[in-house]
């Protein structure tokens, strides 16, 4: 991960840097740094943690120089410690860098026997070292770069600075994202365009294997063998407004709440809802034509996609193989040629939903992307961008991005239940107005929120969790433990409730709580025999379930939570608020850090 930016401007950069990287802290948020030229000689600010402790450093430390580099790190190779915060430097050279550098180890060991000293645990400071050791050569910075460049494996984005030239940078870009800001007598890189919107909006992306020379007046693009190439320049549509928490306490809760406002936005989309009728789509495939479909996705965006297997094959009768991304790019699955490829991602930029989409389009497959970043890589690098209308999710953990993703699966079954003949006229129409009650729904469930936020605070004195559903709440369930877990440094677990009795059964006892997500549907009886199950064994069972729900369960619970009674195909939707709002509301009473939980990042462009 890590965001990366550069500036070759004529005024002092160092601001404007800190700036960019506030958009990138979404990149990682564990340590950060700035180097500048200034009349000749390099210079950097690093810190540990948040970007705010640079920013101090920076007010009592200025950087002056109208050219510089800035970091903010996301830690691969070292502990996040000043030490290891980028710039990093070697005899006259100053790099960052976004990526891991797979072939560091040989690289180091190659660099120690020519002399050189390291004074970081990262896999970066070969590549300062690298630069460094072809400038010892006599060979001058830009060729000097390019030799370095040719010896990395690996997935890196680079931004190089050379002592002494103000004037000089040289970009690079295998893997994660890079993008080139054109400004008036200025120019800018950046691990993506709304870190540059406030400086321009006319961007040029890098292609793998391209670099770039950077001059106040020019981009000069090659490719790895050296050759000048052409990149198309566009129109960013990025915003160049840092979105703000509004009234709420975090981004979270804001976008939480937004949920009602941008599902609408989403399903509006890709459903008529004058005429109750799925919008036509232009698919690179036709859904009558393919006999499966193959979808990959990572943390909440693949439980997303989870939840689409159950609709697709239900309601559409298309087969559908889910798969983690990390694992679908390794597993070199047979993929038929009757088959679509179907890639889900908020960031659009993750690493190894991008590595299985580019394995998918490789075999020649037709590639759909449900992304929430339109300029993202894995949009560019599908047949069809499908887009979520989430707006910027700023939370590290997701939420609306969730239940938009969540929409746009939801329509795309109607699309294809209705191209493949499994519903008729009347049948589409059904659906359409039942997902045209989600909004509404889903305001609902936000009053909810005090009784959340009361048992959020109760949850918050456990150190293990359970949570339990079947059919499409068992993604929900596995959802619901990701985001306790990942915000509140609870332990939590989710399971299909049908597996309990095959091994977690173990663990249940008074000291662990048993959330089970149940709404009234087909399987609610069977669900409710595992809560049996669980209250037998003293387990404290705390239900979300419907009006129905409530009244057919027959068991005691610590607290039913009672959602409105809804249609099937928008229960995962509706039921994903009271899983957001009970971890956000324990995680807020544990004081945890809610929007920037320790140890993660928003976007993960490393495998
Ligand atoms: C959890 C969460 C992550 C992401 C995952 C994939 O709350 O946000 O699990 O869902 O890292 O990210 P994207 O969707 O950007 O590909």
């Amino acid at each position: 991960m890590c965001g990366i930016v550069a500036i070759v401007s004529h005024a002092p950069v160092a601001p404007l840097i800190v700036d960019a990287l506030k958009r990138l802290e979404y990149r990682g948020y564990d340590s950060a740094g700035v180097a500048t030229v200034d009349q000749g000689a390099l210079g950097r600010r690093r810190a540990e943690g948040k970007l705010i402790n640079l920013e101090r450093r920076l007010a009592a430390e200025p950087l002056d120089g109208s050219i510089g580099i800035g970091h903010t790190r996301w830690a691969t190779h070292g502990v996040p410690n000043e030490t290891n915060a980028h710039p990093h430097f070697s005899n006259g050279v100053a790099i960052v860098h976004n990526g891991i550098i797979e072939n560091f180890a040989a690289l180091r060991d190659e660099l120690r026997r020519d002399g050189y000293a390291f004074s970081s645990q990262t896999d970066t400071e070969v590549v300062a070292h690298l630069v460094a050791r072809e400038l010892a050569k006599g060979i001058e910075p830009v060729a000097a770069a390019h030799n370095a460049l040719r010896r990395l494996e690996g997935a890196f984005a680079l931004a190089i600075m050379f002592e002494g030239d103000d004037n000089l940078i040289v970009g690079a870009r295998n893997g994660p994202p890079l993008a080139i800001g054109h400004g008036n007598n200025e120019m800018f890189l950046g691990s993506d365009a709304i870190a540059l919107a406030p400086f321009t909006d006319s961007i040029t992306y890098l292609e793998d294997g391209d670099w770039v020379v950077v001059r106040r007046d020019e981009a000069r693009i090659f490719d790895i063998d050296g050759q000048p190439v052409e990149r198309t320049r566009q129109q960013s549509i990025g915003t160049s407004f840092l979105v703000d928490k509004g009234n709420h306490r975090h981004f979270m809760e804001k976008e939480i709440h937004q949920q009602p406002e941008v599902i609408s936005h989403t399903l509006a989309n890709y459903l008529d809802f004058t005429t109750n009728r799925a919008k036509p789509l232009n698919l690179p495939f036709d859904f009558a034509k393919v006999d499966r479909l193959a979808i990959a996705a990572c943390g909440t965006a693949f439980l997303a996609g989870s939840v689409g297997k159950y609709w697709f094959e239900r309601i559409a009768k298309l087969p559908v193989d889910i798969d983690i991304a990390s694992e679908f790019r390794y597993r070199e699955m047979p993929l038929s040629m009757r088959s679509a490829a179907l890639f889900v991602s908020q960031s659009g930029e993750t690493a190894d939903t991008l590595a299985s989409l580019r394995y998918c389009r490789k075999a020649g497959l037709p590639i759909g992307a449900i992304v929430n970043v339109r300029e993202s890589t894995i949009a560019r690098e599908s047949n069809v961008v499908l887009p979520t209308l989430a707006g910027p999710e700023i939370g590290v953990a997701s939420t609306k991005a969730f239940t938009c993703q969540l929409s746009v699966l939801a329509s795309l079954v109607v699309n294809a239940a209705k191209a493949r003949g499994m519903v008729d006229d009347a049948g589409e129409e059904q659906l359409v107005r039942e997902l045209a009650e989600a909004p509404r729904l889903a305001s609902q469930v936000l009053k909810l929120a005090p009784q959340l936020e009361a048992l959020g605070r109760e949850l918050a004195h456990y150190k293990h969790v359970l949570y339990l559903g079947r059919d499409t709440s068992y993604p929900l369930a596995v959802e619901g433990a990701l985001k306790l877990k990942e915000i509140s440094y609870i332990h939590a677990e989710g399971y299909a409730a049908g597996e309990l009795k095959h091994g977690p059964i173990a663990l249940i006892d008074e000291s662990m709580p048993v959330i089970v997500i149940a709404p009234h549907d087909r399987v609610f009886e069977k669900t409710v025999s595992n809560m049996q199950e669980v209250a037998a064994r003293g387990g404290k069972i705390i239900l979300i379930t419907d009006k129905r729900g409530a009244e057919h369960a027959t068991v005691e619970t610590l607290q039913t939570i009672v959602l409105p009674d809804m249609p099937e195909i928008v229960a995962p939707i509706i039921y994903a608020l009271p899983i957001q709002m009970l971890a956000y509301y324990t995680a807020v009473f544990m004081g945890t850090d809610v929007d920037q939980p320790r140890n993660l990042a928003k976007s993960v462009t490393v495998e």
